[in-house]
């Protein structure tokens, strides 16, 4: 079989629901999705839809309640609990909405933390944690505490950790949400950048109009399921 037509991803069926103590709320119906490697893909949606548990589900931070999310051949929720956690460290990327940076860490220190949870080398790590420091516009902040940092730097640190490790894919979650035009376009360009140079996978949650056409395809979230725009 051709493994260019196997997708990288593939969710099948794919169900979730929250419950709170009066309502069910349905945020996927056996929804499918396939990602084929090196694809780009915007997830456009209302607010509260659950793009941003969609984008969980996809980075196994989440477990849906039905359906199977295969990587290549394998099904991930087969795994065992540090089976996904270690695949989850080394294939994906991910910039949060809210990006949980460590508090009282340098900027360099939080880039640095993946490498170093991975157990890489501290003197390679530190180096392509400067690098991607520098690639997002933030070289000259690396020594900053991220919490003396603004918040659209912060993005951007957020997103040069979750790059530093060249992740085969990013997930990444309204990046650009708290940035302006002008670094919004300099975040655009590095996403495109590594897609071409790496073939990394990219799945943005986005309400920006021009990142979102920038991805070779669109969906959006209706009913539960995922539709192409
Ligand atoms: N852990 C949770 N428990 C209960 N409800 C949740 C939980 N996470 C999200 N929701 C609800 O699910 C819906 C979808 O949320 P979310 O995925 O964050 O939407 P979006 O990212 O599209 O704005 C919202 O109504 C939200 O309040
Ligand atoms: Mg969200």
């Amino acid at each position: 079989m051709d493994n260019s037509l196997t997708p990288l991803m593939s969710l099948q069926s794919v169900s979730k629901c929250f419950h709170t103590k009066t309502s069910k709320i349905e945020i996927l119906n056996n929804a499918c999705l396939n990602i084929y490697k090196g694809e780009t893909i915007a997830v456009v949606g209302s607010s509260g839809i659950g793009k941003s548990t969609l984008l969980h589900i996809i980075g196994t931070l989440d477990k849906p309640d039905s359906g199977k999310i295969y990587f290549q051949k394998n099904d991930l929720f087969s795994y065992g609990d540090e089976e996904i956690a270690s695949f989850r460290n080394s294939k994906i990327g991910f910039v949060f909405q809210f990006h949980y940076l460590l508090q009282g860490f340098s900027a360099l220190e939080n880039v640095m933390m993946p490498g170093l949870i991975a157990h890489k080398k501290k003197k390679i790590v530190e180096k392509s944690a400067l690098n991607m420091l520098e690639r997002v516009g933030l070289l000259l902040r690396s020594s900053h505490r991220v919490e003396d940092l603004s918040g659209g730097e912060q993005q951007r640190v957020a997103l040069a950790r979750a790059l530093v490790m060249k992740p085969e894919i990013l997930l990444a979650d309204e990046p650009t949400g708290n940035l302006d035009q002008k670094n919004s376009k300099s975040i655009h360009a590095l996403i495109d950048e590594l897609n071409k140079e790496l073939g990394m996978t990219v799945i943005v949650v986005t309400h920006n109009n021009e990142l979102a056409r920038m991805m070779k395809k669109i969906v959006t979230l209706a009913d539960g399921e995922i539709i192409p725009v």
